[in-house]
């Protein structure tokens, strides 16, 4: 890395030097990394393979628990399936007491950074405070166990402290991604009966400051299961306070007691519920309980990351509002008492190398983060890399979406210096933790797969039809034993979670959702969502969900929604859309009109990339929409069977209308 210069040249030599690595088949774990690392003998894959519960049993161990569990897993219902059931456990405690009992209180669980420069420190016995604190704040509003509380915040300390107090009482928590738009909050609240809702005055974004409390307001207004709104006071964002119903969370906190002993909770007592986008057009509750969710988590954590909790400083890039940020942000690295950064801000603010400056000011060793992210530093180009010191790195991470072998290997040469491992871990919102990852100091990577299953886990590749497993070749993704960080249900929605994972092939296989391709290694490489889910710079959206906002403008009939290959965020979203009378084309403000109507309905990263205005769209005899056949016209393939369609003209108009569009650039 050192000897890369930032000058064009620099850059056509780093270019020579991806084409001829992209030759390169495998890069097995450097000797270093190897001979350091927790695991780097392959008999761990065998042994936890042999008796995948015991490996489950130990890692279950390590983590503490009020009362053990004697009983692993009952399989008496499946697909509903119960972890180490009679054991009592709490997740804000494993994330807090246990390490300031063990005299690492003092050891920084945050390195906060805000968008405009400003640092915090917040140590173990920070939080172990602040988060007592608001549990009794909680309490002291009512709510206690099984009551669900919203949390809608950007990346401040304070989210943090909002989850573990929730997890503290037994209260399981609902985050919404600070970039979906107050709509989607009042949704995700009516859909869970929140009783309350975490949120904050105003969020900063690249120096601007949308005003959070007052969009809330807006929508939320008429929502009576939901009692109370605290308010985290973060810009000075001017907001209304509702008598009766808001309040202030540093008033609150204010007049809390200090001490709050954790909740000795059941094993499978619910930690949280998080919304995921399906094939329609409502999001699916994805419930998780705490004691199988912290195993799968801190296991993975440690060995996936090689987590050494005294020296490493980790950093997942990811939004808290995220499962990732669940996960990899809150519960498996603060579970296994590790250091972290947190920064407020997008990757491009104050300027485009923040991200690198921030790793050499907190010494980060371990990097996580989404393909799109290390497509879109490539474009900025090494510069912004270079002038930072990142020798501390001795790991990086990808998650979210198949990452694509030359953007692989500028990561692995700009930003690791040809001598960290890196780690494509392929998971979901519903698997809770990582299921499909190399482990570091054994398994020798292949840029674009994710390698093998976790020890324990059971990942095959199977044919659509009969479910037999495909020896080398293409397939469906399932899952084929329980794994102790699996959803429970949907939230509410017992039947859903049944035929959406356990229908296909039976109760005891979970269809994934994925393509994926097995190598002649073995080797997992996923190949994108098989349902109607788009996958937009790793953030999961729902085309019916997309549609459904698109329609709900007033100058428009019908929307078809399909994901369509983009360099830069892996699949961006392409919306046809029919106009309510004689109109066929609209203007081009129309179209940001439309844009615009998305952002306010889901949040501004669900906006089409691309309008296609359409007389009509291809549609069965029965009326169903042929998004296949969409896909096919957007990419420029040639068109499958049209034989089914109800009007075969349609397609032949619409590929007219795309070579017109193409021919004028
Ligand atoms: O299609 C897969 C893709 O992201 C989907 C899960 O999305 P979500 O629940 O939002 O969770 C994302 C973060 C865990 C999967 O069904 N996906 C996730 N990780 C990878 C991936 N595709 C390829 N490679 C990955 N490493």
């Amino acid at each position: 890395m050192a000897d890369m210069e930032t000058t064009p040249a620099g850059e056509e030599t780093l270019e020579a030097k991806l084409e001829a690595m992209l030759e390169i088949e495998k890069f097995e774990p450097p000797e270093e990394f190897r001979e350091d690392a927790l695991l780097s003998d392959a008999s761990v894959y065998e042994e936890a393979e042999g008796d995948w519960k015991g490996w489950w049993t130990a890692q279950a161990k390590e983590l503490h628990w009020f009362k053990e569990p004697t009983e692993i897993l009952d399989d008496s219902n499946p697909p509903f399936y119960r972890w180490f059931t009679d054991g009592k456990i709490n997740a804000s405690y494993n994330c807090l007491d246990r390490h300031v009992q063990a005299g690492n209180g003092d050891r920084v669980a945050f390195h906060w950074r805000g968008e405009e420069g400003e640092e915090r420190d917040l140590t173990y016995a920070d939080l172990h405070r602040d988060v007592q604190r608001f549990a009794n704040a909680l309490k002291d509003l009512g709510i206690g166990k099984g009551d669900i509380v919203g949390i809608y915040l950007p990346m401040i300390p304070e989210v943090v402290v909002a989850m573990l107090a929730c997890a503290r009482i037994g209260a399981p928590h609902n985050v919404v991604f600070g970039g979906f738009a107050a709509d989607s909050v009042r949704e995700r609240m009516e859909f869970s009966e929140a009783k309350a809702l975490v949120t904050v005055d105003g969020a900063r974004r690249k120096g601007k400051t949308a005003p959070i409390k007052q969009q809330v307001d807006d929508v939320m207004g008429d929502l009576e299961t939901l009692e109370h709104i605290v308010v985290v006071q973060h810009t000075g964002a001017d907001c209304e306070m509702h008598d009766g119903r808001d309040v202030w969370f540093h008033e609150v906190m204010d007049k809390a007691d200090a001490e709050c002993p954790a909740e000795e909770l059941d094993a499978e007592h619910p930690l949280y519920v998080l919304y995921t986008s399906g094939s329609t057009a409502k999001p699916k509750g994805v419930v998780h309980t705490t004691g199988g969710y912290m195993t799968g988590v801190t296991s993975t954590h440690r060995y996936v990351f090689d987590l050494k909790p005294d020296r490493d400083v980790w950093w997942c890039s990811a939004d808290v509002g995220w499962v990732t940020g669940h996960s990899y942000i809150v519960y498996g690295p603060m579970g296994n008492g590790a250091t972290s950064v947190m920064y407020e801000g997008a990757p491009d603010y104050p300027h485009k190398g923040i991200w690198w400056e921030l790793c050499e000011r907190y010494g980060v060793t371990l990097f996580y983060t989404a393909p799109t992210a290390i497509r879109a530093c490539m474009k900025w180009g090494v510069g912004h890399v270079n002038k930072h010191d990142l020798s501390k790195l001795r790991l990086l991470g990808t998650v979210g979406e198949p990452i694509n072998p030359k953007a692989w290997l500028w990561y692995h040469m700009v930003v690791g210096g040809e001598r960290c491992p890196i780690v494509d871990t392929w998971w979901q919102t519903e698997t809770g933790a990582i299921m499909i990852t190399p482990l570091p100091g054994i398994v020798a990577t292949k840029p674009g797969s994710a390698t093998r299953p976790f020890p324990g886990v059971a990942a095959d590749v199977v044919d659509e039809r009969e479910g037999k497993p495909v020896a080398d070749g293409q397939g469906l993704l399932v899952l084929k034993r329980p794994w102790p960080a699996m959803l429970r249900t949907l939230y509410k929605e017992d039947e859903r979670f049944v035929e959406t994972y356990f229908s296909r092939f039976g109760k005891e296989t979970y269809l994934v959702g994925d393509a994926a391709r097995k190598d002649k290694d073995g080797y997992v490489w996923i190949i994108g969502r098989i349902d109607d889910v788009v996958n937009v710079s790793g953030h999961r959206l729902s085309t019916a969900e997309v549609e459904s906002a698109i329609v709900s403008h007033q100058l428009v009939a019908e929307a078809a929604v399909i994901g369509q290959s983009d360099e830069d965020s892996g699949q961006a979203i392409c919306a046809f859309v029919t106009l309510q009378g004689e109109a066929v084309e609209g203007s081009d403000e129309l179209v940001e009109d439309i844009r615009a109507h998305v952002g306010v309905r889901i949040g501004k990263f669900a906006r089409p990339k691309r309008i296609i205005w359409s007389d009509d769209l291809p549609k069965t005899r029965s009326g169903k929409i042929m998004r296949r056949l969409l896909r096919d016209i957007a990419d420029g393939r040639a068109l499958g069977d049209v034989t089914t369609l109800r009007d075969p003209d349609v397609m032949s108009q619409l590929e007219d209308k795309i070579k017109e569009e193409q021919a004028e650039g």
